[in-house]
């Protein structure tokens, strides 16, 4: 099979198209033929070395695919061969999740191999595109928004690096709950983009100081909840716009994973810190997104597809911060 593999980390050009042997299932695993399979900032960390959890080498990546059940080992006895599906790539193991597209091969490729009950079957009505696009994006943000952030109907949410694939998840997922959002970019263009999916207020994070237009706009109350994916470059801003008993969501750490700071402000206006993990999310999530997509109460922010061999040009869009949303491979 063809597949985007590579031998060593570091640029975009370590990303090889290359034939590879097609993955032989084991008794309790399924083979899916991927029709579609889509990037996140992860994939890119993963690549450069820059990941926490280093993958064993040669690697293929993708944490996100979908496609169709292709084949199934003789213990499958709930799943047959033809069926459509996305992959949850959380395997949850005792020693805690291990992954796909990480821990162990993923869906750049035109096949692979993941145990029996990772696959969750897709309705008709839902494509391939914006299935692979739901088990990372929109389930960090419906478990961060609502299960770790308990985001209310009326209530006001920040969330920033809304243009990203996760960001505008959060954004159209807050909005779909009923909630208020300010939505925070590094361009004028994005933030365009991001009021067409529900953002109600956008700020420039690099013309202008958020913090400050938060008081602006909630008129000195600031936000109750954050979904930062920022993180030490905005931890300071972070503090002065949520309001007393505001929450702040850890996600992501594009600006940073370290800083120092004064225990103060979250002492005396009974702040929360949480911290949000995708891998650590209920399937219910993922179940609740397919769903959504079902019944038209949610459209997946899809940017561009490229065929399977465009990978490097894929993840350079991610790496120059151009893409609005998510980028998809079709093998
Ligand atoms: N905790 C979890 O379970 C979880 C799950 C999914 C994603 N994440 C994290 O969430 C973040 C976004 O992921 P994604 O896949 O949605 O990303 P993405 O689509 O690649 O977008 C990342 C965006 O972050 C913004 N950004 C700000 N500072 C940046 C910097 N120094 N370098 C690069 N980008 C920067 C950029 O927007 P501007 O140009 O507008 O600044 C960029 O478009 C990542 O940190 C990722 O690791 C965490």
């Amino acid at each position: 099979m063809k597949a985007i593999r590579y031998h060593e980390v570091g640029e975009v050009d370590v990303l090889m198209f290359e034939d590879v042997p097609t993955p032989e299932i084991g008794d309790d695993e399924v083979l899916v033929r991927v029709r579609a399979a889509s990037l996140n900032h992860l994939d890119l960390r993963l690549r450069a070395g820059k990941s926490p959890r280093p993958v064993e080498l040669p690697h293929i990546g993708g944490v996100d695919a979908a496609g169709d059940v292709e084949e199934v080992g003789k213990n499958v006895t709930d799943i047959v061969p033809g069926t459509r599906v996305v992959i949850d790539p959380t395997v949850k193991t005792p020693k805690g999740p291990s992954v796909m597209g990480v821990n162990f091969h993923g869906g750049f490729a035109e096949y692979v191999r993941v145990p029996a009950s990772n696959v969750v079957p897709i309705p008709d009505d839902v494509s391939y595109d914006d299935a692979c696009t739901l088990p990372v994006c929109y389930v960090t943000a419906s478990y961060g928004l609502f299960d770790r952030g308990g985001l209310q109907k009326g209530e006001t949410v920040l969330v920033h690096a809304a243009e990203s694939g996760t960001g505008s998840a959060a954004v159209q997922m807050a909005r779909e709950r009923g909630a208020h959002v300010i939505a925070t970019a590094g361009s004028d263009e994005k933030l365009e983009k991001v009021k067409e999916i529900g953002a109600e207020a956008t700020i420039n994070y690099n013309t202008s100081d958020f913090a400050e237009e938060v008081k602006k706009i909630t008129d000195g109350k600031g936000v109750d909840l954050i979904f930062d994916q920022v993180g030490a470059s905005a931890w300071e801003n972070n503090l002065k716009s949520l309001k007393t008993k505001g929450r702040i969501l850890l996600v992501g750490v594009v600006g940073g994973g370290q800083t120092t700071f004064n225990f103060g402000p979250i002492i005396m206006r009974d702040l929360s810190v949480l911290g949000v993990t995708v891998f650590n999310a209920p399937r219910t999530n993922l179940i609740n997104a397919i769903n959504m997509v079902s019944l038209n109460r949610l459209k997946p922010v899809i940017d561009k597809k490229l065929p399977l061999s465009e990978a490097a040009e894929a993840q350079k869009m991610l790496e120059d911060r151009s893409q609005f949303g998510k980028v998809i491979l079709n093998p």
